[in-house]
């Protein structure tokens, strides 16, 4: 009896909205019908068509927004694959694009995932590669592969879809293969090699950096010993830029006054906290101390896949894990095999080999000088 009075009061509030007869304006509708319908629960939609029918009307009106996911997650729909997709493509890296890519993997509706890999709208390839990547999802392997491999699509394409690859343990061995049979192609070969040096995988890792070393331009170098380095003459501003580049890639896990990403501790007054050796240790051995609340946590699904990265919560039902690019995912306890605490830390080891030995010696200096005002 509950659910029927709650189906008819979700009708009529959908109805109501649809028609417009009130004085609320669009949006205000659209919320109203969206929260009445979203509080039914286990509701057969083909028993009901008049619901059927206000669920999909409302569908068109919250298309491109967070809300068209949840409706499609409450009513278990399967044939909202495209607008999930466009959702992912609008935002690849957001939680919400990240879900929305996952529904259609496992929908697994792979042949609208390939039309947009193969869009001549080169953004729209790159973000679904992108989208795929973030949703480390090892069935997209298949699919990203033949792209990354193409030489007649753009490198821009190729090397989106490398890094995708990389996201998985199975992605990133076809790549590592590729490479040991040298034909993986020369404008893939950078992408593939900093993608591949900095992956959690310590096996996968350590075969990379036989069969495809960093670049030598600024790794060759050895790197002295803590005492010499800090006696070298720096320069704060330069060490800054170091900080915020793409390469070494602090600024992408780090802020420093609001600025940069929220993956590790925020280093606004690590001069405080730490002195220079122990600055210099943090960066080349991360999983030497790993501050508390930062630990790495390694999730088996029953899908297959792996989730990887700090716990952020742990509830009765529900494990919420923050990947290496801070997008933090939602999963069922139903859906997880085994959860793994790891004794290394997320921050990748290696990092030096990004920096010259100046650049390092700058960025520590930088770093230090960071204090409580
Ligand atoms: C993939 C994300 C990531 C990247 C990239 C990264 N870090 Fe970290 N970093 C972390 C996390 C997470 C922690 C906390 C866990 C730990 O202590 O290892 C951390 C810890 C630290 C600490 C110790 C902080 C403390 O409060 O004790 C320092 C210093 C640091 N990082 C500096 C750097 C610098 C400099 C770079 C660039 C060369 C860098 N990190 C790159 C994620 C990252």
């Amino acid at each position: 009896m509950k659910l029927r009075v709650g189906v008819i009061a979700a009708l009529f509030a959908a109805s109501l909205c649809a028609r417009g007869e009130s004085e609320l304006s669009e949006t205000q509708r659209n919320t109203i019908a969206f929260e009445s319908l979203s509080r039914l629960q286990n509701v057969d939609l083909k028993a009901n068509p008049q619901l059927e029918e206000a669920v999909y009307r409302l569908l068109q009106k919250v298309h491109g927004t967070d809300k068209f996911l949840e409706i499609v997650k409450q009513f278990h729909l399967k044939d909202c694959d495209p607008g999930l997709l466009e959702l992912a493509i609008k935002a690849p890296s957001s939680e919400t694009g990240v879900e929305a890519t996952r529904l259609v993997v496992a929908h697994k509706n792979f042949t609208l995932l390939q039309r947009k890999l193969e869009s001549s709208d080169t953004k729209t390839a790159c973000a679904t590669a992108e989208a795929l990547g973030d949703a480390t999802e090892k069935d997209a392997v298949p699919l990203l592969l033949p792209i990354a491999l193409d030489a007649r699509r753009e490198t821009t394409l190729r090397r989106a879809c490398i890094r995708a690859l990389a996201r998985t343990s199975e992605g990133a061995t076809a790549l590592l293969e590729l490479a040991k049979k040298g034909t993986l192609a020369e404008d893939l070969r950078f992408t593939a090699s900093t993608e591949l040096n900095s992956v959690h995988w310590a096996n996968i890792k350590a075969e990379a950096a036989k069969v495809l070393p960093l670049p030598l331009a600024r790794g060759s170098q050895q790197l002295p010993p803590t005492v010499e380095l800090l006696k070298m003459k720096t320069d704060s501003a330069d060490g800054e830029n170091v900080f915020f580049r793409a390469q070494p890639g602090c600024s992408a896990c780090h802020a420093l006054h609001g600025k940069g990403g929220q993956v590790g501790p925020d280093l606004s007054e690590i001069g405080t906290k730490l002195a220079k050796e122990a600055i210099v240790e943090a960066i080349l051995e991360p999983s030497a101390g790993i501050s508390v609340g930062y630990e790495t946590y390694s999730l088996d699904l029953k899908s297959g896949d792996e989730a990887y990265g700090l716990l952020i919560s742990d509830t009765a039902d529900n494990i919420a894990i923050k990947d290496t690019k801070g997008i933090v995912t939602h999963h069922k306890k139903t859906e997880v095999l085994n959860k793994r605490k790891l004794k290394t830390s997320i921050m990748p080891t290696g990092l030096q080999q990004g920096m010259t030995a100046q650049e390092f010696a700058d960025l520590v200096a930088f770093l230090s000088g960071l204090k409580k005002q």
